[in-house]
């Protein structure tokens, strides 16, 4: 099938679908200016991600850890959604039950109206202190003083992000899987299906009946046992998917 005719397959399985699970990783961000992690140019890249996004390297040097942090949040404050984020936030308006599972931390999705949202790996304007486990939002760019404290018990406090050899908290788990059991479809953009639990929820949702479309810059290791899998820019794929008729009535 060339590019066009999987276009148009894709559409028609979106159109008659009502109940869809979305799974998005840093490709759906990355027109957004936003650094992906494993592409050429990705972060990881100059980085082991043990030195910098585990419990690990927050114990032996908090400060480095939220300088990083910091230059992150400097990156995403500028940034803004772009036509793939907004596509999605429109079909999720359209259809009877929609979730969006997002591995990125950078909360665009909320900000292109994206509503029944599971952030698996947190959000980075969350803090938490681990000693009295309190959250809080701060969009604060740059911080003002690194590592931040508590407000409430003086602690020194971490992103509220996953890191690591850290565990997904179960309720977001459950979440996930629930979705992606209820539902007719499941599309994954912008991930390269490398970091479980994620990269295994397409499989699962194939074993389970289900039907999958994928939407990647290239082709991804799970791309040849997927329905449809489309290779291009999701800003670019993702707008031809909703009913724009829908949209003005
Ligand atoms: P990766 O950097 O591993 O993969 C990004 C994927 O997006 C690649 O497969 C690219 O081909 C694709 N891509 C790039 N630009 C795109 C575009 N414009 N349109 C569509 N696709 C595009 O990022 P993730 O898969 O999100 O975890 O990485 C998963 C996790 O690994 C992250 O959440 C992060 C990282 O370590 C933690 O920090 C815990």
């Amino acid at each position: 099938m060339g590019q066009d005719e999987k276009i148009l397959a894709a559409k028609q399985i979106i159109d008659t679908s009502s109940k869809i699970t979305v799974l998005t990783g840093a490709g759906i961000s990355a027109e957004s200016g936003i650094p992906t992690f494993r592409d050429s140019d990705g972060m990881w890249n100059n980085i082991k991600p043990q030195d910098i996004a585990s419990p690990h390297a927050f114990k032996k040097d908090p400060g480095l850890v939220w300088e990083w942090y910091d230059w992150r949040r400097r990156i995403i404050n500028r940034a803004n959604p772009n036509q793939g984020h907004y596509a999605l936030a429109e079909i999720e308006r359209q259809k009877e039950k929609f979730t969006l599972i997002t591995q990125n931390i950078d909360g665009l999705h909320e900000i292109a109206g994206s509503i029944n949202l599971v952030e698996l790996h947190g959000n980075i304007w969350e803090i938490r202190c681990e000693k009295c486990d309190k959250v809080i939002k701060n969009y604060e760019v740059p911080l003002p003083e690194l590592p931040p404290k508590c407000n409430t018990c003086g602690e020194i406090t971490r992103p509220n992000v996953v890191w690591f050899e850290e565990i997904i908290p179960m309720h977001m788990i459950d979440q996930a899987l629930l979705s992606i059991e209820e539902s007719d479809l499941m599309m994954i953009i912008g991930t390269s299906g490398v970091v479980e639990p994620a990269a295994s929820m397409g499989l699962l949702a194939k074993q389970s009946g289900k039907q999958v479309i994928e939407i990647n810059l290239e082709e991804t290791p799970n791309s040849a046992i997927y329905d449809i899998s489309l290779q291009g820019k999701s800003g670019e794929i993702l707008p031809l998917f909703y009913d724009i008729a829908k949209t003005y009535n």
